[in-house]
Parts: structure tokens; sequence; C-alpha cells
């Protein structure tokens, strides 16, 4: 099998992580990103990736993680757009801050990553989006994060037509709920958690979903056997929504 080179953004813990381990199981060239240096600096010492700081909300960061690979002559198979947060909020607590910061990092963090990568991209190549199932269910408190991951997903139809001459390609994955660090940072107790995670007993899947069950889907819309598909989206959600 040919060697790719993937770059994943957020893959210092949950489903970035996940998937940094399983290329680098494959064989594949993994170049990862993060907005905390110690923790990226873990990752490197576990798996000996590349890896470089680049936080999704600062501009400058963005343009130099694009620059630094150009000059260093990278060429990227696959981007993973991962990176995100889950602040909630109830609508009417909302507040300027909490919407600015929610698409700053999960609207405006890929969109800048990707400008910023693109004369990195090789041709062909694939780009995955990490979205959501909040795009077609509305859960209490996360209208902003909806409005985020809705945002880009419309943007990657332009995508799709724009970068079509460059061999690029643009797809995503709809995770559903899945046990990562994201619900703890969101402020959620154990306690919470483990009762959210029950009420998935009652889904298809009879469980809550694991950072490695969206390692197939991803890991697909990034292989050549996905290569006629543009701006599809394979929702991973043990059939939360059926
Ligand atoms: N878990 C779910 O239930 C679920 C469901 C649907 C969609 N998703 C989406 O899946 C993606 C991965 O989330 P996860 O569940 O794996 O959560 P996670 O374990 O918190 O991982 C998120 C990753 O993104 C990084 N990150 C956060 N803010 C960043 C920023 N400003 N700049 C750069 N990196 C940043 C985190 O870094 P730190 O380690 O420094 O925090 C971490 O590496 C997200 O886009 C999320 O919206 C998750």
């Amino acid at each position: 099998m040919q060697i790719k080179t993937i770059l994943i953004t957020g893959a210092t813990s949950g489903i970035g992580l996940a998937l940094a381990k399983h290329n680098v199981a494959l064989g594949n060239n993994v170049i990862i990103t993060g907005r905390n240096q110690e923790k990226l600096d873990a990752v490197v010492a576990d798996l000996g990736v590349k890896a470089y700081l680049a936080d999704s909300a600062n501009l400058d960061q963005l343009a130099s993680l694009g620059k630094s690979l150009e000059e260093e002559g990278v060429k990227l198979d696959g981007v993973v757009l991962n990176a995100g947060i889950f602040h909630p909020s109830p609508f009417m607590n909302a507040t300027p801050a909490h919407f600015d910061e929610m698409i700053a990092v999960n609207t405006k963090g890929p969109f800048f990553t990707l400008q910023a990568l693109q004369p990195c991209l090789a041709n062909p190549s694939s780009v995955v989006f990490v979205s959501s199932i909040v795009v077609q269910k509305g859960f209490p408190g996360s209208a902003v994060y909806s409005a985020s991951k809705a945002a880009f997903e419309a943007v990657i139809h332009v995508l799709n037509v724009e970068l079509a001459d460059l061999g690029v390609r643009v797809n995503s994955i709809r995770p559903g709920i899945t046990a990562t660090e994201i619900h703890s940072k969101a402020g959620m107790s154990t306690e919470q958690q483990t009762a959210v995670f029950e009420s998935l007993k009652a889904t298809p899947l009879g469980r809550e979903l694991r950072a490695e069950d969206h390692l197939g889907s991803i890991q697909y819309l990034l292989d050549d056997a996905s290569t006629p598909l543009r701006n599809v989206t394979i929702e991973v959600d043990g059939g939360y929504l059926v």
C-alpha cells in the first residue's frame, strides 16, 4: 500500500489522537497539530510523529503552520480537520463572546487552516472535516455549536467546486455522542457523562461511541477507494438518528 502523508488537527486527545495512532500503525507519515505544546510533546514522544503548535483560533499560528510545511516541501495526501470544542450554552444565556469563541475554533479555524495548507496539498488529496450529528438534531445548549459545524459543512460545497482543478476533494463525518475528553472540557461531571452514555444503550448500537469507532469512516474518506466521493457526510452515530 502506498505510504501517505496525513495531517490531523487537534490530535492531542480523542478522535484525533486515535486517528494519529491508527495512521502510524498503517505506516503513514503523520503530522499533528494542537493548541498545547506539552500535550503535543507527549504525543511526539509516544508516537514519533511530527507536531506543530497551531491553535485554530490563532490565525498567525495557522499561517506559520502552512509556511513551515511549504518550506519543508511537505506534500499532504490527506488532511483531517478535526480540532474542535463544545462549550454548551442555552440560547437565552449565549453571549457574543461565547458565539465568537465557538465560531473562531470550529468554523474559522478549519477555514483558515485549509487556506494555509492549500499550497501543500498533493494532487490528488482528500480533506475530511469532523462535523457532528448536531447539524441534524437539536440538542439543548448546542445552538452555536450546531451553527459552527453546519457553517463549515456549507463551505465544503464551495471547496469541492473551487479546489476541484487542484485535485482536492472534501467530505465529512458526523460523529454521534462519543466518549472523549470533550464532555469534561464542556463542564460535564463524570456522573452526568455516565448518565448520557447509559441512555445510549437504547440506540441500535447499544452503547456510547468510542474514538476508535470513527477510524474506519475517516480512513475510507482519506483512501483512494473513495476517490469519486465529493461532499459526502458519513453519520457515525450508532443509529442514534434512526
Ligand atoms: N465527542 C463527541 O461526542 C463528538 C461528537 C460529534 C463531533 N465531535 C467532534 O469531534 C472532534 C474531536 O473531538 P473529540 O471528541 O475527540 O474531543 P477532544 O478529545 O477534546 O479532542 C479535541 C482535540 O482538538 C483540540 N483542540 C481544541 N481546541 C483547539 C484549538 N483551538 N486549536 C487546536 N486544537 C484544538 C484538543 O486539544 P486539547 O487536548 O488541548 O484540548 C484536542 O486535541 C471535534 O471537532 C468535535 O466537535 C465530537
